[in-house]
């Protein structure tokens, strides 16, 4: 923890009135908060559990972390078991409709937990939460949710919890936009070496399929400083790699004061002592700029991937979807991309099925995907987002169709990948090593600098280091290798 929150927090008076600004109020509802929790562990003999499980993108999961750690402040500890916690938050994505289907099913079957442990506490937050009908179906049909809040103010779980534990009203507060950034506050990190970092919020695109704008609000960045100071922090707090997280990345700055492109924050975060790897995620091919891949060449920090997203190879199509690019436009990019930068990796996300899609929109589709060669892509099946244009749009596909155009550039996608990843084998390189391997625990699991995992005979000590390895054999999406010593 902090020292300089820890100190803060300790001066606090709970017998005082609650501090109007933030941080201040918080910390006010940390302390408050650590003592009822206290009372309780106290009263069962044993600690309270929490679990926040992270239903969508980096950024939820990023947000799942910043919960964490104002949990684990109040005296949680972190659970999986769901069943048995004391305190279950639900981080959820709204992207696309089985994201939002999942949800319910996991409510469904807590709901049954909570009947036989009324203690438990149950809260949602996320991206679901900013839709205004989700909030009243939990009104009415799951009144055995405890608390609800939304994307906005997730700073506000320890206010929001101590009225929860001092009333017996479901507490539901949910913001429509962004009304102050609270940042100093604990955070607790899944990974000891390796860290999201927000630079940025919201969304101003408004790609005619996509939700996100209207549950995650306006675009917004972060100040150059609070980045780099933050970083500064992680680094010294062991971190090696972070990932620079925004909905289009390229358009960092816009909104702020001095106009800092992200070329330019890059090229500060490279600076930053300790600091071995950044990556970042997503930039938008409307507005990758030259200077951005100028960066990437230059800087031996900043990781040979680019996750590019596609969407659509049709430019009838990208139009349609508002995505500000056509398929030459794309193409162009990645050549000049992989001129510039030969040995990197490019992956991309694709959507079928979207409203009027014909064969030769999807044909056009796979042609990309073959010439752009892409490490691996996210495919997607188009799920129509109540309140987004397209929603409106004529010429949904059908089922089977989109099915069949699903598989097929499944296939396309994993012959053209595979056949690309493979240029790597037999070459040397650094993995940064993540975790301890899941189908054998002789193995260890770590990325490259292009994002492609590799399994070697290591053991848990090696698990937040860099070492090289050599490249053996290629597996499809990922290598087996050996240490070099
Ligand atoms: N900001 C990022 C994407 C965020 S959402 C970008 O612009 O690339 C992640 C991915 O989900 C998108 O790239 C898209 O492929 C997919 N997606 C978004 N809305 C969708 C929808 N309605 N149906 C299917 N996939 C969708
Ligand atoms: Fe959605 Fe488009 Fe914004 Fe990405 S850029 S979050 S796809 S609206
Ligand atoms: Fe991310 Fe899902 Fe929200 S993709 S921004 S958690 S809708």
């Amino acid at each position: 923890m902090d020292t300089t929150i820890e100190n803060m927090i300790n001066s606090i008076d709970l017998s005082a009135p609650v501090p109007e600004y933030e941080p201040m109020r918080q910390y006010y509802y940390l302390k408050a908060c650590r003592k009822i929790v206290k009372e309780k562990s106290e009263a069962l003999n044993r600690p309270l559990t929490a679990v926040v499980s992270t239903f969508g993108c980096q950024m939820n999961a990023r947000d799942s972390e910043k919960l964490l750690g104002i949990l684990k402040d109040i005296g949680y500890q972190e659970s999986d078991d769901e069943e048995n916690a004391d305190f279950v938050i639900y981080n959820t994505c709204t992207v696309r409709e089985n994201a939002n289907l999942r949800v319910y099913g996991r409510l469904g079957q807590l709901k049954k937990v909570k009947r036989a442990n009324g203690e438990m506490i149950i809260a949602m937050c996320g991206c679901m939460m900013q839709e205004p009908e989700v909030v009243e179906k939990i009104k009415t049909s799951y009144k055995f949710v405890d608390i609800v809040f939304g994307t906005f103010n997730i700073f506000k779980l320890a206010e929001l919890m101590y009225m929860c534990f001092t009333g017996d009203e479901q507490v539901i507060d949910i913001w429509d936009s962004t009304k102050e950034v609270v940042e100093e506050l604990p955070t607790s990190r899944k990974y000891p070496f390796k860290s999201g970092v927000n630079i940025m919020f919201g969304c101003n695109n408004f790609c005619t399929y996509c939700i996100v704008p209207y549950v995650r609000g306006r675009e917004k960045s972060r100040e150059p400083k609070e980045i780099i100071r933050e970083i500064e922090r992680l680094v010294s707090d062991g971190v090696k790699e972070v990932m620079l997280l925004g909905q289009n990345v390229n358009s960092y700055g816009k909104t702020l004061d001095d106009n800092v492109t992200f070329a330019e924050l890059l090229r500060e975060i490279a600076k930053i002592d300790g600091l071995e790897r950044i990556r970042f995620m997503t930039p938008h091919p409307k507005d990758l700029s030259d200077e951005l891949i100028e960066a990437i060449r230059d800087n031996s920090k900043i990781c040979n991937h680019i996750h590019l997203p596609l969407q659509s190879g049709s430019s009838r199509l990208l139009k349609l979807m508002n995505r500000q690019y056509t398929k030459e436009h794309y193409l162009e990019l990645v050549d000049k991309i992989r001129n510039t930068i030969p040995d990197i990796s490019i992956t991309t996300d694709i959507i079928v099925g979207f409203p009027g899609e014909t064969e030769e929109d999807f044909e056009d589709t796979l042609d990309v995907v073959r010439k752009a060669k892409y490490d691996s892509a996210y495919t997607f099946i188009y799920s129509k987002r109540t309140g987004t244009p397209a929603a409106k749009m004529d010429g949904q596909v059908s089922e089977d169709i989109v099915k069949d155009r699903f598989n097929r550039l499944l296939a396309t996608v994993s012959e053209v990948s595979h056949e690309h990843i493979k240029r790597y084998e037999g070459m040397d390189m650094d993995v940064l090593v993540e975790d301890i391997d899941d189908h054998d625990n002789t193995f260890v699991t770590g990325r490259m600098t292009n994002n492609i995992l590799v399994h070697f005979k290591g053991d848990k000590e090696l698990i937040g280091s860099i070492v090289n390895v050599h490249l053996d054999e290629c597996k499809g999406f990922y290598y087996m290798g050996t240490k070099n010593d």
